[in-house]
């Protein structure tokens, strides 16, 4: 068989499980409120949480940002590509998550990769070592796959159940005699498929305990978690404590792209050394640098952002419950509508999508077998009234289909 047949013959299994067999392009800016096939529909499947994707401020500091630094650098960091507003992007960052130093990536996917292989995969010093990865099982791919660039001769890789800080520790446990040069554990700060968070307070006493490093991916959780937005560390009261702390700017900061590492001044120069994602892939364009600064401003002056977000999403929470349907409960404004057939979850997206609802739904593989969902994804953008009009069309679908 050529390969193409064999592509082919998987492309067609691929649209039997309809994995995106309802993808629809939008024919607006990202927005509470969308347009699709010509029609207003209230967005809830998308990672804009606090509305900076089409945010005045954020957008003038975009065309700005263009006017006086380029459209592009043309250039990775370390040759030609590092300009001033880098830098100061990564002073805010570290500021904002209370962390000594920080290295911007183009994706968090590139920051993840990026992580492990530079301190997995080398010696620094030794002729003979070890080390040991200790990860959540539930670990967004960009966590997984970075560690499939660590050396097995050199990097052991354990996965303990999901949020379970008991297996963890006997995992631990069990390694402590062991001698290992390194012991890292890394997790999502917010889980994608659940919404739910990482137990950061017992993570960071795990890690004390048994000397370990502690690796945590907030890509959820940057301005969405906490008080002011900065995170799972606020939001555990361990802001500063997390040793590696990795996220992007493509989500609730802006919803472009770019993703970022912050840790120790050592850390973070080393990173600048040894991150190959970081030294053969190109610096972060003028415009996104600047419309993330922006928007990092915006959030610390105005915390009603945030607040709006956590008062929508206590909302939506609340209704939805209150109209039958069954969901995971957290305080994240990932909201999983638990439907339980992938078939189920399929129409019952494609009838909201008529009545003015973009929602996704989720189903094995991505999730177990019979635990298929809406995933909704609530923002400051989202006003009660198109909130009403989502629960609203929730009420009609649910019926008809004997949801609820
Ligand atoms: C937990 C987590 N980490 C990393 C990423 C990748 O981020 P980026 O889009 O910046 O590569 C995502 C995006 O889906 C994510 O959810």
């Amino acid at each position: 068989m050529k390969i193409n047949d064999l592509i082919v013959a998987e492309l067609a299994r691929l649209e039997e499980s309809k994995t995106f067999k309802y993808e629809t392009a939008l024919e607006s800016a990202q927005a509470g409120v969308v347009k699709v096939k010509k029609k207003d529909v209230v967005m809830l499947a998308s990672n804009n949480y606090l509305g900076m994707a089409n945010h005045p401020l954020v957008k003038k500091a975009a065309i700005d940002g263009i006017k006086q630094y380029g459209y592009g650098v043309a250039s990775v960091r370390f040759i030609c590509g590092t300009q001033t507003i880098h830098l100061e992007l990564e002073k805010r960052i570290s500021k904002f998550v209370g962390a000594e130093d920080t290295i911007l990536f183009s994706s968090c996917f590139a920051a993840n990769e990026g992580f492990f292989a530079s301190i997995t995969n080398e010696k620094l010093g030794l002729d003979h070592y070890k080390d040991v990865i200790y990860s959540d099982r539930l670990n967004h791919a960009s966590i997984i796959d970075g560690q499939r660039l660590c050396r097995p001769e050199t990097t052991d890789k354990k996965i303990y159940n999901h949020a379970d800080m008991a297996h963890l520790e006997r995992l631990l446990e069990e390694d402590r005699d062991k001698n290992y040069r390194l012991r890292i554990v890394a997790t999502d700060g917010v889980f994608s498929m659940e919404g739910d968070l990482a137990p950061l307070h017992r993570l960071v006493e795990i890690c004390r305990k048994h000397d370990a490093m502690l690796f945590v991916d907030d890509s959820h959780a940057i301005g969405v978690c906490g008080t002011s937005g900065r995170g799972t560390p606020e939001e555990f009261g361990v802001l500063g404590r997390v040793d590696v702390l990795t996220g992007t700017l493509g989500k609730a900061i802006g919803g472009a792209s770019g993703g970022y590492i912050s840790g120790s001044k050592e850390l973070i120069s080393y990173l600048r050394q040894k991150s190959r994602p970081y030294t053969f892939s190109n610096s972060l364009p003028p415009p996104i640098v600047l419309a993330c600064i922006a928007s990092f401003d915006l959030l610390s002056k105005d915390k009603s952002i945030v607040k709006r977000l956590q008062t929508n999403t206590a909302y939506f929470r609340r209704e939805i419950k209150n109209l039958g349907f069954t969901i995971l409960d957290g305080t994240h404004p990932i909201v999983p509508v638990m439907l339980g057939e992938a078939s189920i979850a399929q129409d019952m997206s494609a009838a909201l999508l008529k009545e003015g609802v973009y929602i996704k739904g989720l189903w094995f593989p991505v999730v177990p077998k019979g635990e298929a969902r809406l995933r909704a994804q609530i923002s400051a953008a989202l006003t009660e009234k198109d909130l009403d009009r989502a629960l609203e069309a929730f009420k009609k679908v649910g019926k008809k289909m004997n949801v609820i």
